[in-house]
């Protein structure tokens, strides 16, 4: 029976790839995956070149989801994607989608999912885990994301941040992912908070690519607009 596979590829690195992903990639007969323009390379696919076999006849088809808000264009986007995948798994094919990092975490995986299994319960539908990057970022780093009773909240910098104070006065650890050039507006926050200047404050970006940097210092000690020019970045800040 024909499958389609949410396949996570890790942070960049292809050396992060699971074993699981690796083999369910090269035995495919179908490679999705996401791009935000026509005329955009499809990062998740870039991880995975060194892996594919260029002699095999795997067809390769990058799928267009737009950066914005608008739920309108998102919703048209992901109805249209998710029925472009779909077709190719009841035309009989072995369908893989890749997605950067983990497809349950702030993926596209999660609405083309959605929308199939709604549409077409009957389909063979898995998923494989991928590294996630904050973890990637942690080990990099050589910071916990959490230990003992400490609690973690994740945030996606892009939208409303008005509750990061509150956040903020409720968390020993805070994630911060979803474009980096939010962060100036996170750490104007994080400051107001009263979150203490000794806090880790470990930033990571474009990691696994020869672009990466890495930075840890304290919350007081920053005051540097160049930290925050990436939508790949992730920042952590820790209470000690
Ligand atoms: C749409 S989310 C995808 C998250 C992904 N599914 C995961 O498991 O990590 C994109 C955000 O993840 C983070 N991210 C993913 N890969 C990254 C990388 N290689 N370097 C830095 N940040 C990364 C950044 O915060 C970026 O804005």
């Amino acid at each position: 029976m024909p499958e389609l596979v949410g396949i996570g590829v890790g942070p960049g690195d292809p050396d992060l790839l699971t074993v699981k992903a690796v083999k369910a990639i090269q035995n495919a007969d179908v490679i999705m995956c996401p791009a935000s323009k026509e005329d955009r390379p499809s990062i998740a696919l870039s991880v995975v070149d060194s892996i594919i076999d260029k002699s095999k006849s795997q067809e390769i088809i990058k799928l267009i989801f737009p950066m914005t808000k608008d739920k309108e264009i998102l919703v048209a986007h992901w109805k249209e994607n998710s029925k472009i995948m779909a077709e190719q798994v009841l035309s009989g094919k072995n369908v893989v989608y890749l997605t950067v990092g983990d497809p349950y975490l702030y993926s596209t995986w999660i609405y083309m999912h959605r929308e199939i299994s709604q549409n077409h319960p009957n389909m063979k539908i898995s998923v494989i885990p991928g590294i996630v990057s904050m973890f990637t970022f942690a080990s990099k780093v050589g910071i916990s994301i959490a230990e003992g009773a400490e609690k973690v909240s994740i945030i996606p910098s892009c939208y409303d941040l008005s509750s990061v104070k509150e956040i903020a006065k409720n968390s020993e650890v805070l994630v911060f992912l979803k474009d980096g050039r939010y962060f100036d507006q996170v750490i104007e926050l994080l400051k107001e908070s009263g979150f203490p200047d000794n806090s880790i404050f470990a930033i990571g970006q474009d990691l696994g690519t020869e672009n990466e940097i890495i930075r840890k210092l304290t919350l007081g000690e920053v005051n540097d607009g160049t930290l925050t020019t990436k939508y790949f970045s992730i920042l952590v800040v820790k209470r000690v």
